[in-house]
This record gives structure tokens, C-alpha cells and sequence, in this order.
């Protein structure tokens, strides 16, 4: 195998989660927009805010992180990352404050539909903060975590996580999720 090669099929540990992450960036921009424009006229509505919240809910949590939790972090912890004081931790952590706003987001979303100023305010203030923090775990992940992982996970580990993910990606609950929050993502990324 050349050098090259070599290097092609150790991107594969984390191909596909760098793909969805760009999805998810395209959506977080639109996303973005909408904060903006809602700061712009002080109002957020369940329209606007619904479906942002069922993608981040869906296709970002569901079945992106989870496959990041329980596929690839077990084999990095295998191969000598440390779940606790590490990376790994870090990114555990900004998953739950991730899922953490997601419901303070919805929670707050009748009271913002109905035009309370309350409820408006909340709301941009965690979207601002949700926005902010994924960005920067992507960005850690894409240039880090990932780094790491195309390096140390190769051979049968790479084989049999490559097997895992498409595990994952055939249960149905998955698949419906991830269907149903990528029609989503082409409505709601920015400039579509
Ligand atoms: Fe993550
Ligand atoms: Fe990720």
C-alpha cells in the first residue's frame, strides 16, 4: 500500500463524521441568520424555530453524537485516550450542554411564539450561546479529536468501527431520524 493509500483509508474513521459536520455548520449558519433577524424584530416564532430545533434534536444529537458516543469514543479509549481529564470528557461534556439548551430552547418556545418579550429573549440568548459552542466542538473535533482518531484507529479496529457505524445507520429509528432531518438541513442551511 502507497503511502497515499495508506493515509485514504485512515481518513475513513472519521469520514463520515466529518461530513455531517459540515451539515451541521451549513445549518448553524442559517441558523445564525435567524437569530439575527429575530434580534432585528424581536420576535421568535415556532415556525422559524421548530424545525432548527428538530434537526439539532435529530440529526445532531440522535444521530450524530451518539454515533461519536458510542461507537468511536469506546475505541479511542481502547487505544489509550482517557475518557476523564481528556478529550473525550470534553466532548461528552459539550454534548450535554449541547442537549442542555436544545430544551431550554424548546422550553421556552411557546412563550416566545406567543410574543412574550421573556420568552424572545431566552431564547436568542441560548441560541446564541447553543450556536457558539458547536461551532467551536466541531472545529475541536474536525482538528483534534479526529486527528487523533484517523491516527491511532487502523487496521481491524478501523474494519470493525467502519462495520459499527453502518450498524448504527441501519436501525430503522435511525434511518427514519436521519431521512427526515436531512430534508430538513437543505431547508434550513444558509442561502437556501
Ligand atoms: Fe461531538
Ligand atoms: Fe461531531
Amino acid at each position: 500500500m502507497t503511502d497515499f493509500e495508506r493515509k485514504e483509508n485512515d481518513m475513513k474513521a472519521t469520514r463520515c463524521l466529518r461530513e455531517e459536520h459540515q451539515v451541521i455548520l451549513r445549518v448553524l449558519d442559517g441558523f445564525e441568520i435567524a437569530l439575527k433577524r429575530s434580534g432585528e424584530k424581536g420576535e421568535a416564532t415556532r415556525e422559524t424555530y421548530g424545525p432548527f430545533l428538530e434537526f439539532f434534536r435529530g440529526f445532531a444529537d440522535r444521530c450524530h453524537h451518539c454515533k461519536e458516543e458510542d461507537r468511536l469514543f469506546p475505541v479511542l479509549e481502547k487505544n489509550g485516550v482517557p475518557r476523564e481529564g481528556g478529550p473525550i470528557g470534553v466532548m461528552l461534556y459539550e454534548h450535554k450542554l449541547g442537549r442542555a439548551l436544545v430544551a431550554e430552547m424548546t422550553g421556552c418556545l411557546d412563550a416566545a411564539d406567543a410574543g412574550e418579550a421573556g420568552g424572545v429573549r431566552t431564547l436568542l440568548e441560548k441560541g446564541g450561546e447553543f450556536l457558539e459552542m458547536l461551532r467551536a466542538h466541531i472545529t475541536k473535533e474536525d482538528h483534534v479529536l479526529f486527528e487523533m482518531a484517523d491516527q491511532l484507529t487502523r487496521g481491524d479496529d478501523l474494519a470493525a468501527l467502519l462495520a459499527d457505524y453502518s450498524d448504527a445507520e441501519s436501525e430503522p429509528e435511525y434511518c427514519a431520524t436521519y431521512a427526515r432531518c436531512s430534508r430538513l438541513a437543505e431547508r434550513l442551511s444558509a442561502g437556501s
